[in-house]
Protein backbone atom coordinates (compact mmCIF):
# COMPACT_ATOMS: atom_id res chain seq x y z
CA UNK A 1 0.00 0.00 0.00
CA UNK A 2 2.84 2.04 0.19
CA UNK A 3 1.58 2.92 3.93
CA UNK A 4 4.06 1.20 5.61
CA UNK A 5 8.02 0.44 5.78
CA UNK A 6 8.55 -3.28 4.74
CA UNK A 7 11.65 -4.45 7.00
CA UNK A 8 11.03 -8.68 7.45
CA UNK A 9 12.81 -9.75 10.35
CA UNK A 10 13.34 -6.14 11.62
CA UNK A 11 17.10 -6.08 10.34
CA UNK A 12 16.58 -1.90 10.41
CA UNK A 13 13.71 -1.37 12.73
CA UNK A 14 14.31 -0.16 16.92
CA UNK A 15 11.37 -1.59 18.33
CA UNK A 16 12.01 0.52 21.34
CA UNK A 17 14.17 2.80 23.65
CA UNK A 18 16.83 0.89 25.93
CA UNK A 19 19.40 1.71 28.65
CA UNK A 20 20.29 -1.59 29.27
CA UNK A 21 22.70 -3.22 26.41
CA UNK A 22 24.47 -1.68 23.40
CA UNK A 23 26.06 -3.75 20.55
CA UNK A 24 28.17 -2.40 18.03
CA UNK A 25 27.62 -5.08 15.74
CA UNK A 26 30.98 -3.96 13.49
CA UNK A 27 33.34 -3.37 15.50
CA UNK A 28 32.19 -6.49 18.30
CA UNK A 29 31.67 -4.43 20.79
CA UNK A 30 29.07 -5.37 23.56
CA UNK A 31 28.53 -3.25 26.60
CA UNK A 32 26.29 -4.11 29.83
CA UNK A 33 24.67 -0.79 30.52
CA UNK A 34 28.60 0.96 29.60
CA UNK A 35 30.45 -2.32 30.90
CA UNK A 36 32.25 -4.42 28.74
CA UNK A 37 31.18 -7.75 28.34
CA UNK A 38 34.92 -9.18 28.62
CA UNK A 39 35.42 -7.04 32.23
CA UNK A 40 31.87 -8.28 33.41
CA UNK A 41 32.71 -12.12 32.16
CA UNK A 42 36.42 -12.20 33.78
CA UNK A 43 35.70 -9.98 36.94
CA UNK A 44 32.42 -9.75 37.97
CA UNK A 45 29.66 -12.80 38.96
CA UNK A 46 26.49 -13.61 37.27
CA UNK A 47 24.30 -11.86 40.32
CA UNK A 48 26.45 -8.93 40.00
CA UNK A 49 25.39 -8.69 36.11
CA UNK A 50 21.59 -9.46 37.07
CA UNK A 51 21.74 -6.58 39.52
CA UNK A 52 23.17 -4.39 36.98
CA UNK A 53 20.56 -5.02 34.58
CA UNK A 54 17.85 -4.96 36.71
CA UNK A 55 18.53 -2.03 38.56
CA UNK A 56 20.85 0.74 36.68
CA UNK A 57 24.40 0.40 38.45
CA UNK A 58 26.38 -2.31 39.76
CA UNK A 59 25.91 -2.98 43.63
CA UNK A 60 27.69 -2.35 46.63
CA UNK A 61 28.39 -5.05 48.74
CA UNK A 62 25.92 -4.65 50.65
CA UNK A 63 23.30 -4.33 48.10
CA UNK A 64 24.77 -7.23 46.53
CA UNK A 65 24.28 -9.10 50.32
CA UNK A 66 20.82 -8.26 50.06
CA UNK A 67 20.30 -8.96 46.24
CA UNK A 68 22.05 -13.01 46.85
CA UNK A 69 19.33 -12.95 49.81
CA UNK A 70 16.70 -12.38 48.09
CA UNK A 71 17.33 -14.43 45.18
CA UNK A 72 18.07 -17.58 47.39
CA UNK A 73 14.55 -17.52 49.57
CA UNK A 74 12.90 -17.55 46.21
CA UNK A 75 14.96 -20.87 44.70
CA UNK A 76 12.30 -23.19 46.19
CA UNK A 77 9.24 -24.18 43.72
CA UNK A 78 5.95 -25.00 44.53
CA UNK A 79 6.06 -28.12 45.61
CA UNK A 80 2.72 -29.40 43.38
CA UNK A 81 5.15 -28.05 40.60
CA UNK A 82 6.50 -31.36 41.04
CA UNK A 83 3.78 -33.26 40.00
CA UNK A 84 3.27 -31.16 36.89
CA UNK A 85 6.64 -32.74 35.89
CA UNK A 86 5.34 -35.92 36.14
CA UNK A 87 2.24 -35.09 33.62
CA UNK A 88 5.44 -35.06 31.13
CA UNK A 89 6.94 -38.28 28.39
CA UNK A 90 10.37 -38.63 30.30
CA UNK A 91 11.87 -38.13 26.98
CA UNK A 92 10.74 -35.24 26.96
CA UNK A 93 12.97 -32.25 25.16
CA UNK A 94 14.01 -29.89 28.31
CA UNK A 95 12.98 -26.88 26.65
CA UNK A 96 9.52 -28.40 26.24
CA UNK A 97 9.30 -29.16 29.93
CA UNK A 98 10.61 -25.63 31.06
CA UNK A 99 8.44 -23.41 28.32
CA UNK A 100 5.64 -25.96 30.39
CA UNK A 101 6.67 -25.14 33.92
CA UNK A 102 7.47 -21.56 33.31
CA UNK A 103 4.21 -20.70 31.99
CA UNK A 104 2.63 -22.42 34.93
CA UNK A 105 4.00 -20.39 37.48
CA UNK A 106 1.59 -18.00 37.03
CA UNK A 107 -0.84 -20.80 38.16
CA UNK A 108 0.77 -20.92 41.26
CA UNK A 109 2.08 -17.21 42.43
CA UNK A 110 -0.77 -15.29 42.02
CA UNK A 111 0.56 -12.56 44.26
CA UNK A 112 3.07 -11.44 41.94
CA UNK A 113 1.06 -11.43 38.57
CA UNK A 114 -0.82 -7.52 38.71
CA UNK A 115 1.50 -5.78 36.35
CA UNK A 116 0.51 -2.05 37.41
CA UNK A 117 1.94 -2.67 40.91
CA UNK A 118 5.88 -2.44 41.09
CA UNK A 119 6.47 -4.19 44.21
CA UNK A 120 4.57 -7.46 42.24
CA UNK A 121 6.58 -6.79 39.42
CA UNK A 122 10.08 -6.92 41.53
CA UNK A 123 9.19 -10.13 43.23
CA UNK A 124 7.38 -11.77 40.17
CA UNK A 125 11.38 -11.11 38.17
CA UNK A 126 13.08 -11.99 41.77
CA UNK A 127 11.30 -15.67 41.64
CA UNK A 128 11.50 -16.05 37.66
CA UNK A 129 15.58 -15.64 37.91
CA UNK A 130 15.82 -17.55 41.45
CA UNK A 131 13.55 -20.64 40.10
CA UNK A 132 15.02 -21.18 36.61
CA UNK A 133 17.55 -22.94 37.99
CA UNK A 134 15.21 -25.14 40.02
CA UNK A 135 13.01 -25.79 36.87
CA UNK A 136 15.91 -26.01 34.66
CA UNK A 137 17.91 -29.18 37.26
CA UNK A 138 14.54 -30.64 37.53
CA UNK A 139 14.03 -31.40 33.68
CA UNK A 140 17.47 -32.55 34.00
CA UNK A 141 16.87 -34.97 36.98
CA UNK A 142 13.54 -36.43 34.97
CA UNK A 143 14.75 -37.01 32.14
CA UNK A 144 17.49 -38.95 33.61
CA UNK A 145 14.43 -41.10 36.26
CA UNK A 146 17.07 -39.57 39.51
CA UNK A 147 14.77 -37.72 42.34
CA UNK A 148 14.71 -34.17 42.26
CA UNK A 149 17.28 -32.27 44.79
CA UNK A 150 15.78 -29.12 46.81
CA UNK A 151 17.77 -26.35 46.39
CA UNK A 152 20.75 -25.78 49.15
CA UNK A 153 20.59 -22.15 50.07
CA UNK A 154 24.27 -22.33 51.21
CA UNK A 155 25.57 -22.33 47.99
CA UNK A 156 25.89 -19.59 45.26
CA UNK A 157 23.56 -19.07 42.24
CA UNK A 158 25.42 -21.32 39.91
CA UNK A 159 26.73 -23.72 42.45
CA UNK A 160 22.98 -24.74 43.75
CA UNK A 161 22.56 -25.01 39.90
CA UNK A 162 25.30 -27.44 39.41
CA UNK A 163 24.12 -29.49 42.88
CA UNK A 164 20.90 -29.69 41.77
CA UNK A 165 21.68 -30.82 38.77
CA UNK A 166 24.41 -33.50 39.32
CA UNK A 167 23.87 -34.34 42.77
CA UNK A 168 22.41 -37.26 44.36
CA UNK A 169 20.59 -37.63 47.93
CA UNK A 170 22.69 -40.37 48.89
CA UNK A 171 25.98 -38.61 48.40
CA UNK A 172 27.66 -34.89 49.41
CA UNK A 173 28.09 -33.49 46.26
CA UNK A 174 31.07 -31.01 45.95
CA UNK A 175 30.76 -28.15 43.73
CA UNK A 176 34.16 -27.20 41.45
CA UNK A 177 35.10 -24.10 42.09
CA UNK A 178 36.97 -23.90 38.44
CA UNK A 179 33.46 -25.40 36.93
CA UNK A 180 31.16 -23.05 39.09
CA UNK A 181 33.70 -19.85 37.94
CA UNK A 182 33.13 -21.44 34.22
CA UNK A 183 29.39 -21.75 34.48
CA UNK A 184 28.63 -18.78 35.99
CA UNK A 185 30.73 -16.59 33.25
CA UNK A 186 28.58 -18.78 30.50
CA UNK A 187 25.84 -17.23 32.17
CA UNK A 188 26.87 -13.62 32.41
CA UNK A 189 27.67 -14.20 28.51
CA UNK A 190 24.35 -15.15 27.85
CA UNK A 191 22.48 -12.60 30.12
CA UNK A 192 21.30 -10.27 27.49
CA UNK A 193 21.48 -9.27 24.04
CA UNK A 194 19.52 -6.57 23.51
CA UNK A 195 16.20 -6.92 21.36
CA UNK A 196 16.87 -10.62 19.56
CA UNK A 197 13.80 -12.73 18.98
CA UNK A 198 13.52 -13.92 22.26
CA UNK A 199 13.45 -10.62 23.88
CA UNK A 200 11.51 -8.95 21.15
CA UNK A 201 8.99 -11.54 21.75
CA UNK A 202 8.83 -11.19 26.01
CA UNK A 203 8.42 -7.55 25.29
CA UNK A 204 5.90 -7.94 22.51
CA UNK A 205 3.54 -10.82 24.73
CA UNK A 206 3.98 -8.54 27.62
CA UNK A 207 3.64 -5.16 25.75
CA UNK A 208 -0.48 -6.78 25.79
CA UNK A 209 -0.52 -6.78 29.65
CA UNK A 210 0.27 -10.14 29.41
CA UNK A 211 1.57 -11.45 33.31
CA UNK A 212 5.39 -11.90 33.62
CA UNK A 213 5.37 -15.75 33.76
CA UNK A 214 3.47 -15.85 30.59
CA UNK A 215 5.70 -13.88 28.78
CA UNK A 216 8.80 -15.63 29.91
CA UNK A 217 7.66 -18.88 28.55
CA UNK A 218 7.01 -17.46 25.06
CA UNK A 219 10.74 -16.40 25.23
CA UNK A 220 11.54 -19.56 25.94
CA UNK A 221 9.72 -21.18 23.21
CA UNK A 222 11.28 -18.69 20.96
CA UNK A 223 14.42 -19.21 21.84
CA UNK A 224 14.48 -22.99 21.58
CA UNK A 225 15.12 -22.76 17.88
CA UNK A 226 18.54 -23.62 15.89
CA UNK A 227 18.51 -20.10 14.82
CA UNK A 228 18.41 -18.49 18.12
CA UNK A 229 19.48 -21.13 21.46
CA UNK A 230 18.88 -23.62 19.69
CA UNK A 231 22.22 -22.75 18.03
CA UNK A 232 24.54 -24.54 20.75
CA UNK A 233 23.21 -27.72 20.62
CA UNK A 234 22.84 -27.84 16.93
CA UNK A 235 26.57 -26.56 17.24
CA UNK A 236 28.34 -29.75 19.00
CA UNK A 237 26.17 -32.06 17.20
CA UNK A 238 27.89 -30.37 14.33
CA UNK A 239 31.15 -30.59 15.33
CA UNK A 240 30.89 -34.41 16.36
CA UNK A 241 29.28 -35.12 13.02
CA UNK A 242 33.10 -33.50 11.79
CA UNK A 243 34.31 -36.33 14.04
CA UNK A 244 38.06 -34.82 13.38
CA UNK A 245 39.94 -32.21 11.38
CA UNK A 246 40.30 -33.86 7.95
CA UNK A 247 36.46 -34.43 7.32
CA UNK A 248 36.46 -29.86 7.70
CA UNK A 249 36.83 -28.71 4.13
CA UNK A 250 33.85 -31.06 3.32
CA UNK A 251 31.65 -29.08 5.98
CA UNK A 252 33.04 -25.63 4.34
CA UNK A 253 32.51 -26.58 1.10
CA UNK A 254 28.63 -27.69 2.40
CA UNK A 255 28.09 -24.68 4.28
CA UNK A 256 29.21 -22.83 1.03
CA UNK A 257 26.98 -24.69 -1.38
CA UNK A 258 23.79 -23.11 -2.56
CA UNK A 259 21.99 -25.55 -2.99
CA UNK A 260 23.00 -27.06 0.41
CA UNK A 261 20.98 -26.14 3.72
CA UNK A 262 23.51 -27.01 5.75
CA UNK A 263 25.26 -23.79 7.73
CA UNK A 264 28.09 -23.62 9.96
CA UNK A 265 26.17 -23.85 12.96
CA UNK A 266 28.23 -21.29 15.82
CA UNK A 267 28.74 -19.22 12.89
CA UNK A 268 27.49 -16.02 11.93
CA UNK A 269 25.14 -13.58 13.60
CA UNK A 270 22.72 -10.93 12.22
CA UNK A 271 24.06 -7.99 14.38
CA UNK A 272 28.22 -8.64 14.67
CA UNK A 273 30.12 -8.75 11.31
CA UNK A 274 33.14 -9.23 13.16
CA UNK A 275 34.29 -12.03 15.96
CA UNK A 276 31.48 -12.10 18.63
CA UNK A 277 33.32 -11.02 21.52
CA UNK A 278 31.54 -13.69 23.87
CA UNK A 279 33.18 -16.03 21.70
CA UNK A 280 36.86 -14.68 22.19
CA UNK A 281 35.89 -15.27 26.11
CA UNK A 282 34.06 -18.36 25.17
CA UNK A 283 36.88 -20.03 23.57
CA UNK A 284 39.13 -19.24 26.51
CA UNK A 285 37.08 -20.53 29.08
CA UNK A 286 37.42 -24.09 27.36
CA UNK A 287 41.00 -24.29 27.68
CA UNK A 288 40.31 -23.88 31.66
CA UNK A 289 37.48 -26.00 32.01
CA UNK A 290 39.72 -29.07 29.82
CA UNK A 291 42.62 -27.99 32.32
CA UNK A 292 40.60 -28.17 35.15
CA UNK A 293 38.60 -31.44 34.97
CA UNK A 294 41.60 -33.15 32.86
CA UNK A 295 39.28 -33.39 29.53
CA UNK A 296 40.66 -33.81 26.00
CA UNK A 297 37.70 -33.65 23.96
CA UNK A 298 39.14 -33.62 20.15
CA UNK A 299 35.92 -31.79 19.64
CA UNK A 300 37.50 -28.94 20.69
CA UNK A 301 40.31 -29.28 18.32
CA UNK A 302 37.42 -29.54 15.17
CA UNK A 303 36.33 -26.49 16.50
CA UNK A 304 39.42 -24.42 16.66
CA UNK A 305 40.39 -25.59 13.38
CA UNK A 306 37.01 -25.35 11.64
CA UNK A 307 37.13 -21.86 13.08
CA UNK A 308 41.19 -20.76 11.31
CA UNK A 309 40.01 -22.82 8.02
CA UNK A 310 36.50 -20.80 7.82
CA UNK A 311 38.08 -17.33 8.92
CA UNK A 312 40.26 -17.97 5.81
CA UNK A 313 37.61 -18.92 3.38
CA UNK A 314 36.77 -16.04 0.93
CA UNK A 315 33.20 -16.95 1.43
CA UNK A 316 33.11 -16.42 5.27
CA UNK A 317 35.67 -12.96 4.88
CA UNK A 318 33.10 -11.83 2.20
CA UNK A 319 30.16 -13.17 4.36
CA UNK A 320 31.42 -11.70 7.67
CA UNK A 321 30.86 -14.54 9.20
CA UNK A 322 32.61 -14.99 12.53
CA UNK A 323 32.23 -17.93 15.61
CA UNK A 324 29.22 -16.82 18.01
CA UNK A 325 28.83 -17.44 21.63
CA UNK A 326 27.07 -20.62 20.54
CA UNK A 327 30.44 -21.81 18.93
CA UNK A 328 32.35 -22.93 21.80
CA UNK A 329 29.73 -22.93 24.80
CA UNK A 330 28.52 -26.39 23.90
CA UNK A 331 31.97 -27.77 23.85
CA UNK A 332 32.58 -26.43 27.61
CA UNK A 333 28.77 -27.67 28.66
CA UNK A 334 29.59 -30.93 27.69
CA UNK A 335 32.94 -31.11 29.40
CA UNK A 336 31.20 -30.28 32.20
CA UNK A 337 28.82 -33.03 31.75
CA UNK A 338 25.44 -31.70 30.62
CA UNK A 339 23.79 -33.64 27.70
CA UNK A 340 23.01 -31.76 24.71
CA UNK A 341 19.54 -31.54 24.89
CA UNK A 342 20.30 -28.96 28.25
CA UNK A 343 22.06 -26.42 26.38
CA UNK A 344 19.71 -24.53 25.59
CA UNK A 345 17.96 -24.79 28.75
CA UNK A 346 21.22 -23.32 30.50
CA UNK A 347 20.41 -20.14 27.94
CA UNK A 348 16.64 -19.56 28.46
CA UNK A 349 18.06 -19.47 32.75
CA UNK A 350 20.57 -17.10 32.08
CA UNK A 351 18.59 -15.11 29.54
CA UNK A 352 16.15 -14.90 31.51
CA UNK A 353 18.02 -11.82 33.48
CA UNK A 354 17.51 -10.50 30.37
CA UNK A 355 14.22 -11.16 29.57
CA UNK A 356 13.58 -9.86 33.16
CA UNK A 357 15.20 -6.57 32.92
CA UNK A 358 13.85 -5.66 29.33
CA UNK A 359 10.25 -6.36 30.93
CA UNK A 360 10.71 -4.21 33.88
CA UNK A 361 12.42 -1.38 31.69
CA UNK A 362 9.22 -1.53 28.47
CA UNK A 363 6.27 -2.11 31.63
CA UNK A 364 7.76 1.21 33.43
CA UNK A 365 8.14 3.72 30.40
CA UNK A 366 5.50 5.95 30.32
CA UNK A 367 5.61 5.30 26.46
CA UNK A 368 4.89 2.10 26.14
CA UNK A 369 2.12 0.74 23.62
CA UNK A 370 0.86 -2.44 22.87
CA UNK A 371 3.46 -4.01 20.11
CA UNK A 372 0.88 -4.34 16.72
CA UNK A 373 3.29 -4.03 13.79
CA UNK A 374 1.13 -3.72 10.48
CA UNK A 375 1.64 -6.05 6.87
CA UNK A 376 2.01 -5.57 3.36
CA UNK A 377 -1.04 -7.59 1.86
CA UNK A 378 -0.93 -9.79 -0.57
CA UNK A 379 -4.18 -11.68 -0.78
CA UNK A 380 -7.20 -11.41 -3.56
CA UNK A 381 -8.88 -8.36 -3.85
CA UNK A 382 -12.35 -8.10 -2.45
CA UNK A 383 -14.96 -10.77 -3.92
CA UNK A 384 -18.72 -11.95 -3.11
CA UNK A 385 -19.10 -15.26 -1.18
CA UNK A 386 -20.29 -18.19 -3.41
CA UNK A 387 -22.59 -21.07 -2.05
CA UNK A 388 -20.82 -24.13 -1.90
CA UNK A 389 -22.78 -26.28 -4.68
CA UNK A 390 -22.11 -23.53 -6.93
CA UNK A 391 -18.46 -23.45 -6.82
N1 LIG B 1 27.02 -20.85 7.43
C1 LIG B 1 27.04 -20.60 6.09
N2 LIG B 1 26.51 -19.52 5.53
C2 LIG B 1 25.92 -18.62 6.34
C3 LIG B 1 25.87 -18.80 7.74
C4 LIG B 1 26.45 -19.96 8.27
N3 LIG B 1 26.41 -20.20 9.58
N4 LIG B 1 25.24 -17.75 8.30
C5 LIG B 1 24.90 -16.93 7.29
N5 LIG B 1 25.32 -17.45 6.10
C6 LIG B 1 25.18 -16.82 4.77
C7 LIG B 1 23.76 -16.96 4.28
O1 LIG B 1 23.61 -18.12 3.48
C8 LIG B 1 23.56 -15.70 3.49
O2 LIG B 1 24.15 -15.85 2.23
P1 LIG B 1 23.54 -15.10 0.95
O3 LIG B 1 23.65 -13.64 1.28
O4 LIG B 1 24.44 -15.53 -0.14
O5 LIG B 1 22.14 -15.58 0.82
C9 LIG B 1 24.38 -14.67 4.26
O6 LIG B 1 25.39 -15.42 4.95
C10 LIG B 1 23.58 -13.85 5.27
O7 LIG B 1 22.83 -14.76 6.08
P2 LIG B 1 21.36 -14.48 6.60
O8 LIG B 1 20.72 -15.79 6.99
O9 LIG B 1 20.63 -13.63 5.62
O10 LIG B 1 21.69 -13.61 7.88
P3 LIG B 1 20.74 -13.41 9.15
O11 LIG B 1 21.22 -12.19 9.81
O12 LIG B 1 19.32 -13.49 8.76
O13 LIG B 1 21.06 -14.71 10.04
C11 LIG B 1 21.92 -16.19 11.65
C12 LIG B 1 21.86 -14.74 11.13
C13 LIG B 1 22.59 -16.21 13.01
C14 LIG B 1 20.51 -16.78 11.80
C15 LIG B 1 22.76 -17.05 10.63
O14 LIG B 1 24.06 -16.54 10.54
C16 LIG B 1 22.76 -18.53 10.96
O15 LIG B 1 21.83 -19.26 10.58
N6 LIG B 1 23.82 -19.00 11.70
C17 LIG B 1 23.85 -20.38 12.15
C18 LIG B 1 22.99 -20.52 13.39
C19 LIG B 1 23.61 -19.89 14.61
O16 LIG B 1 24.77 -20.08 14.91
N7 LIG B 1 22.79 -19.15 15.39
C20 LIG B 1 23.21 -18.54 16.64
C21 LIG B 1 23.19 -17.04 16.61
S1 LIG B 1 24.00 -16.32 18.03
C22 LIG B 1 23.10 -16.79 19.40
C23 LIG B 1 21.67 -16.44 19.37
O17 LIG B 1 21.29 -15.36 18.86
O18 LIG B 1 20.88 -17.20 19.89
Amino acid sequence: TGKFTYDPGFTSTASCESGLTYIDGDEGVLLHRGYPIGQLAEQSSFMEVAYLLLNHELPSSDELAKFENTITRHTMLHEQLATFYRGFRRDAHPMAVMCGVAGALSAFYHDSTDITDPKQRMIASHRLIAKMPTIAAMAYKYSVGQPFLYPDNKLSYTGNFLRMTFGVPAEEYEVNPVVEKALDRIFILHADHEQNASTSTVRLAGSSGANPFACIAAGIACLWGPAHGGANEAALNMLHEIGRPERIPEFIARAKDKNDPFRLMGFGHRVYKNYDPRATVMQKTVREVFEALKVNDPVFEVALQLEEMALKDPYFVEKKLFPNVDFYSGVILSAIGFPTTMFTALFALARTVGWVAQWNEMISDPEQKIGRPRQLYTGPTQRDYVPVGQR
